[in-house]
């Protein structure tokens, strides 16, 4: 006979489920800490049930006493009938913490969020699909259009804001590190090195400034869609920082068109034709499809490829390479002190940029492992793009100014490339938990 739901007897066949279970085994071997689940039933009695789960085991399994509550590191509460939704399969509870179904009244979402495949196994060890679901809980799947009622609020809730959260770390830092006025920049000495300088080298630095400056209008441009779906899916803290990195991007913008060209290049004209294939490619079409895709799109697989594109490439493969080279390359020739100070700003703002994207992506790959081949392939797709732009940027010059070499470009390139790719990958092998953004934040 089927023990009763939550009854002393269920939760041991429970422990037991787990420990016999191989693919919990493997998926949970990086958790180790007690979980207490609040359960409100309908005639608002409660039942908490606390579980010892430690590295792929079950060492303790009961009704909780006081002491196991103050022991547990998560609790998650909700009705009777959410929880009867989470056995029966039918909602994922990291979903459901994102929609306000289950609150998690103690611990850190993030470590939560990371180790999703572990909650997704422990659901699968003690599931049972034959129970009878009352109510159905699942939304019904909204356009971009259809306002999202909210149940609770973050800071209302014992919840809080999670500050120790890579997205709230970088907020804090952004507040210190990200206001800085293009304006207060004096290019004195730079309008003047500019005077000195031969066609080819005022060419090579117009033509970087023209892609970059695209560049920076067109990720101001592209962000919001993401915005959006982060504050749709009740990220707060998320959503936090993404206001700075917004605004940051938009101060790029403002570096290059009112700082550079205005003071340094006045006569530049127009810069379009810098504009190389692959940067067409890139910039004019995968960059705004990717991102506005999420408009009608918003599943994490869409968000995986948007930010890939965005973060991965455009900011990690892209941005950074070029302007650490290009500040090398003025810094090298002792030129334009004021181009090097607002470079050196705005590569700052960068890194955190590119901190959110592996944050971000870690996340979803954490979440569902599945995600992989897709984040592989669009990485494979603008890979090759991305190293296409460098090389027609050289290919424009048969002796290349201010001592650049294409060498130079590539390997910074392909090795940022590759510390980020392997930082997510730590994430979908579930190797991932406070240590994500060790040299990022
Ligand atoms: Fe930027
Ligand atoms: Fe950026």
């Amino acid at each position: 006979m089927t023990p009763a739901l939550f009854s002393a007897t269920w939760i041991d066949a429970c422990a037991q489920a787990i420990n016999q279970n191989d693919a919990y085994r493997r998926a949970a071997a990086n958790w180790r800490w007690p979980l207490l689940l609040h359960i409100t039933h309908d005639d608002a009695q409660t039942t908490m049930i606390y579980l010892d789960l430690y590295h792929g085991s079950c060492r303790a399994a009961r009704l909780a006493t006081s002491a196991d509550l103050a022991h547990a590191e998560f609790i998650l509460e909700a009705r009777e009938a959410i929880w009867r939704n989470v056995l029966t399969g039918q909602l994922d509870p990291i979903a459901g913490i994102m929609r306000r179904q289950l609150t998690l009244t103690k611990g850190s979402l993030t470590t939560l969020a990371m180790h999703g495949a572990t909650a997704k196994a422990l659901i699968a060890a003690i599931s049972q699909p034959d129970l009878p679901h009352p109510t159905p809980s699942s939304p019904p799947v909204q356009s971009v259009t259809t306002a999202t009622p909210h149940h609770t609020f973050v800071t209302t809730s014992r919840q809080g804001l999670d500050n120790d959260s890579v997205p709230m770390r970088l907020w804090q830092k952004a507040k210190r590190l990200g206001v800085w006025n293009p304006a207060d920049i004096d290019f004195s000495q730079d309008v003047a090195d500019w005077q000195n300088l031969n066609a080819t080298e005022r060419d090579l630095l117009l033509r970087l400034t023209g892609m970059f400056v695209a560049g920076e209008e067109s990720v101001t441009l592209d962000l919001l869609p993401l915005i959006m779906t982060i504050a749709r899916e009740g990220r707060l803290e998320e959503e936090m920082f993404l206001t700075t990195f917004l605004w940051e991007e938009a101060k790029h913008v403002d570096f290059f068109a009112n700082g550079f060209l205005k003071h340094i290049a006045p006569d530049a004209g127009d810069l379009t034709h810098y504009h190389t294939p692959a940067y067409r490619t890139l910039f004019y079409d995968e960059l705004p499809q990717a991102m506005h895709a999420l408009l009608s799109d918003s599943s994490p697989a869409a968000q995986a490829r948007a930010s890939v594109t965005y973060n991965m490439i455009v900011e990690g493969v892209l941005a950074e390479t070029g302007y650490e080279a290009y500040f090398a390359a003025l810094e090298r020739n002792n030129l334009m002190p004021g181009v090097r100070q607002g470079i050196l700003l705005l590569k700052r703002d960068e890194s955190r940029h590119i901190a959110y994207g592996v944050f971000l992506l870690s996340r979803l790959i954490a979440a569902d492992p599945q995600l992989w081949p897709v984040i592989e392939q669009r990485m494979n797709q603008l890979m090759p793009l991305a190293m296409q732009i460098i090389t027609e940027i050289f290919s424009a010059y048969d002796d290349m100014p201010f001592g650049l070499r294409f060498e130079e470009f590539s390997t910074i390139a392909m090795t940022n490339f590759g510390r980020r790719l392997q930082r997510i990958e730590k994430a979908r092998d579930q190797l991932v938990d406070a240590d994500i953004d060790e040299d990022e934040v």
